[in-house]
């Protein structure tokens, strides 16, 4: 639309009165449309359109609802391109036919939907690219299309600063939003004055959703608002960069989710995630042989699987990268304040960490979106998978020898020598005095606001 006009704004320089006339008529009327006002040939549309319980039974029974409420369209962003904006192929001397081969609803959604591209080509292509649109070529129904998401009839001006409960996403991702909104995040975007923490399109996007848990994109979000949390978290986390890569944000900042440790296939060479061959799914089924008893992976049938995902490429190409993470998508939206995250080294650091009871594999799905398989704990401080996991752990790799010591101990509790917790606890108060010596003697002023109050310095408020 906007071409054309352009076309016509060049073409004005030798103009006639009636072309001019034809530009005012047509300014005019958009600005008129746009305050509100249908347009003569809407009313047209409307004159049938606007009647209530006006419908027609699709291909399995559904009903089309045929019904457009006038009053909203007038109000809505597009009232300026008209009806027939969208519906060009609609000509009144031939409508309405009934003769039409019948399709089902969410067939007829997914061919009018391709209109949009006509004018919003940019959101389109973004969209191509997401989970979302992949799902649906896959054949999932319940993905949603533009119009799922935006009411082609009645779109708002601003429809990124909509209040917080009409958010698209809510309608099929109900259990995520309930725990969204009660999280730190969804308690201030609640609230009227205080709309400036995030909302789901602000962590995933709102066209170009990809999988949650494959790459690093939703950590990049976290980190691109709370720009100084990496700093924060250095003042008494050591190793920080290596924490924030295999422990997951919710997996501490949502103190009352079940965590677990998964462990993902991870091809060393090419330094990404291993995913499954479109078409041809492996995983699974050489788990499924692996598993022979159905308990879950143990150390021996772990070795073997790995085996198995090595023999094509040369060896030790595949190996396991672990992760520690909430087991649910409902869980990682349940942040909490700060002060309630999880900060004691010994809820993980420990033998018998509750984290380390439930463990999973896992590869990368074609469609992005993680596959997991159930493992045995055991295979995480078994001597059989030391080759295996032992990456986990960092043993050797690391500059500091006290994991390596939490890790041999590990082992040997493993294989039944009860070590107890005393000694762990001995090494890490010693460990951890060190690093709040060093904290004090380095920054006496953040120590200080730190402990002069909890929310008092948050960004928005100052
Ligand atoms: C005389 C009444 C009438 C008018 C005027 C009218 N329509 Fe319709 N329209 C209908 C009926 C009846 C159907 C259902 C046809 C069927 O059973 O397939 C329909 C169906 C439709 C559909 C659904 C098409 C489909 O694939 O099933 C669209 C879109 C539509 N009309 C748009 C318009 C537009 C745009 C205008 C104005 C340019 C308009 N209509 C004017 C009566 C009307
Ligand atoms: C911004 C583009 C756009 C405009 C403008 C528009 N429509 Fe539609 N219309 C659509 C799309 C997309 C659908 C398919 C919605 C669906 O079923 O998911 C649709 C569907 C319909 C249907 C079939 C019912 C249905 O839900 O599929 C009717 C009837 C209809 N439109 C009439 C109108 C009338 C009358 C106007 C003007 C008052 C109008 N439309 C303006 C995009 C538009
Ligand atoms: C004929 C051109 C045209 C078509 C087709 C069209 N739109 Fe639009 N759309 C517009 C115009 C013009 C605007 C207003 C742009 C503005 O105000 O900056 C707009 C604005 C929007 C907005 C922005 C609302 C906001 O936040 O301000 C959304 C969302 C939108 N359209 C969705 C859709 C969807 C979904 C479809 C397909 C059902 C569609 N559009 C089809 C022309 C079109
Ligand atoms: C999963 C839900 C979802 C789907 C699917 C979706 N949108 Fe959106 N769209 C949103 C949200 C949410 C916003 C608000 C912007 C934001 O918060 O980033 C938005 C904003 C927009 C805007 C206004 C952008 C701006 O910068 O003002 C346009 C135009 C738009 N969408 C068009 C489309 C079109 C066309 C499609 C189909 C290709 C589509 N959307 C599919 C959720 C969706
Ligand atoms: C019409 C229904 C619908 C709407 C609306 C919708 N989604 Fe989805 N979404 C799905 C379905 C179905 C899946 C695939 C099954 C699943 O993971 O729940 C999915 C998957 C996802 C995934 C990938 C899940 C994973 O395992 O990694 C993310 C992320 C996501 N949606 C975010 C959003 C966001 C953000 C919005 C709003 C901007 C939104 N969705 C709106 C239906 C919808
Ligand atoms: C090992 C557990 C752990 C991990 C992993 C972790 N955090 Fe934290 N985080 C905490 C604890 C504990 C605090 C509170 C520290 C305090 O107040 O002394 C905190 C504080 C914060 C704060 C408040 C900072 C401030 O200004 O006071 C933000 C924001 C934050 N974390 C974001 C993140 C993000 C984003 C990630 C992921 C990249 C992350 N955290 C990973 C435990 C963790
Ligand atoms: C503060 C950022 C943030 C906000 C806001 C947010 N999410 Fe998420 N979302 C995440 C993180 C982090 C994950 C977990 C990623 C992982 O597994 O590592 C996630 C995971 C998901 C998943 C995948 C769940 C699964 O089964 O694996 C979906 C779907 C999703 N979010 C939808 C939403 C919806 C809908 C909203 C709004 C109600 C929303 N998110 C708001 C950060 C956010
Ligand atoms: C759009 C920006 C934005 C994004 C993205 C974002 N946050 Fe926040 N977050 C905020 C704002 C604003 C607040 C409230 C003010 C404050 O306390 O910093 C907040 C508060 C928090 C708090 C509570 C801090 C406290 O003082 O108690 C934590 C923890 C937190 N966010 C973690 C995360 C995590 C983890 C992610 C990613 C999954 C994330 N945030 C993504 C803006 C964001
Ligand atoms: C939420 C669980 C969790 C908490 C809390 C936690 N860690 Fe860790 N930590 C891990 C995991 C998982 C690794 C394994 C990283 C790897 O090697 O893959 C790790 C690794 C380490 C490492 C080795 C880093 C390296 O260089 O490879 C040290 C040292 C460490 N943690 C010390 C601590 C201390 C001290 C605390 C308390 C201030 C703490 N951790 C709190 C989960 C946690």
């Amino acid at each position: 639309m906007t071409s054309a006009w352009m076309g016509t704004v060049k073409f004005t320089r030798h103009l006639n009165f009636a072309v001019a006339f034809f530009i005012f008529f047509f300014a005019c009327s958009i600005s008129s449309q746009a305050a509100g006002v249908l347009s003569q040939d809407d009313k047209n549309c409307l004159e049938c359109h606007s009647q209530e319980k006006f419908e027609k039974p699709m291909a399995e029974g559904e009903m089309l609802s045929l019904h457009i409420p006038g009053k909203d369209f007038a109000a809505s962003v597009h009232n300026a391109v008209g009806c027939t904006g969208c519906h060009a192929d609609i000509d009144l001397k031939k409508h309405p036919q009934t003769s039409k081969k019948k399709i089902t609803l969410r067939s007829h959604s997914m061919a009018m939907v391709q209109v949009c591209k006509d004018c919003h080509d940019d959101k389109f292509k973004l969209y191509e690219g997401s989970i979302h649109a992949t799902l649906l070529r896959d054949g999932n129904e319940a993905a949603p299309l533009c119009s799922d998401c935006h009411s082609p009839h009645s779109i708002r001006k601003d429809t990124a600063s909509a209040p917080m409960a009409e958010v698209s996403c809510r309608q099929c991702h109900t259990p995520i939003y309930k725990a969204y909104a009660e999280s730190v995040h969804g308690q201030i975007r609640g609230k009227p004055e205080g709309g400036h923490a995030p909302l789901c399109p602000d962590c995933h996007k709102a066209h170009e959703v990809t999988a949650a848990s494959t790459g690093n994109q939703l950590k990049d979000a976290c980190l691109g608002c709370h720009t100084n949390a990496l700093a924060v978290h250095k003042t008494w986390l050591p190793n920080t960069d290596r924490h924030f890569e295999a422990v997951s944000c919710p997996a501490c900042h949502a103190p009352t989710a079940k965590r677990r440790v998964n462990l993902r296939l991870y091809d060393s060479i090419a330094q990404e995630r291993v995913a499954e061959k479109q078409g041809v799914p492996q995983f699974e089924s050489r788990a499924r042989s692996a598993d022979s008893k159905g308990l879950g992976l143990d150390a021996l049938a772990l070795q073997s699987l790995l085996k198995e995902f090595n023999r094509e490429g040369s060896e030790g190409k595949t190996i396991l990268r672990g992760r520690l993470e909430v087991s649910t998508g409902a869980e990682a939206h349940q942040l909490a304040p700060k002060a309630r995250a999880i900060k004691e080294c010994d809820s993980c650091h420990r033998e018998g960490a509750a984290p380390f009871q439930t463990v999973t594999i896992s590869i990368v799905s074609p469609d992005g979106r993680p596959l997991h398989y159930g493992a045995q704990k055991e295979v995480l401080n078994s001597a059989t998978s030391v080759d295996s996991v032992g990456g986990f752990y960092a043993i050797g790799g690391t500059r500091i020898k006290l994991l390596d010591v939490l890790f041999v101990l590990t082992l040997l509790a493993g294989i039944g020598i009860p070590l107890g917790h005393m000694t762990l606890k001995w090494l890490f108060r010693r460990y951890l005095r060190q690093i709040e010596a060093e904290r004090q003697a380095t920054q006496p002023q953040a120590d200080s606001q730190a402990s002069s109050g909890d929310n008092s310095t948050s960004p928005t408020k100052s």
